[in-house]
């Protein structure tokens, strides 16, 4: 394996029982604090995206504004933020859905991305992939394309990867706990 991948991967920090009891938490807030480990996790995207013909990255609030948003920046693109409910103010486009207690919406600015455009999706974890369904359909309610969606852990046993209608997820690490 790269060792700049078990980097990455020894710099985020698991939190057991977190937010609720029997939930694994993948707190990226410790990645962000060693600046070679950031950067590289940026990096990997980076060269995998510069020559895709990305147009816009939309990132999921809040921590796939971080790595959304360098990504972008880095590959030349524009960046939409998919924005957690009444927090956009102008007219949204709005999608719903399910978690494993309750539910939750996801919202994007109308006219923030155009038919033509080629959209990278990004967000810090998948799991059951609800939220990148959900990140999914709101693009696609633009007539944009959605290239693929990327994150940078995995939770394999959540079987995420295989709610996205075959739309490929490019993981950068995969977490066996
Ligand atoms: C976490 C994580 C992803 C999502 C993945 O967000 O940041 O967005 O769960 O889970 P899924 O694949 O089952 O949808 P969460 O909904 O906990 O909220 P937060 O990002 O606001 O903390
Ligand atoms: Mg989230």
């Amino acid at each position: 394996v790269d060792a700049r991948l078990q980097a990455i991967s020894a710099a985020i920090r698991v939190v057991p029982h977190f937010p609720k009891p029997g939930i694994m938490f993948n707190d990226i807030s410790t990645l962000l604090l060693r600046p070679k480990a950031f950067r590289d996790a940026v990096q990997f995207f980076v060269d995998r995206y510069r020559d895709m013909g990305i147009s816009a990255v939309a990132g999921i609030e809040a921590r796939g504004f971080i790595f959304g948003s360098s990504i972008a920046l880095a590959i030349g693109a524009k960046f939409v933020p998919l924005q957690k409910p009444r927090k956009l103010p102008c007219e949204v486009f709005s999608e719903t859905y399910e978690l494993e207690y309750g539910r939750d919406s996801l919202e994007m600015h109308v006219g923030s991305v155009h038919p033509e455009d080629r959209v990278l999706i990004v967000d810090d974890v998948i799991a059951t992939g609800g939220t990148l369904c959900a990140a999914m359909k709101l693009i696609e309610k633009t007539g944009a394309e959605v290239v693929e969606c990327a994150c940078l852990i995995g939770l394999p046993k959540f079987k995420g990867r295989y709610r996205l209608n075959g739309k490929p997820v490019y993981i950068l690490v995969e977490c066996r706990r």
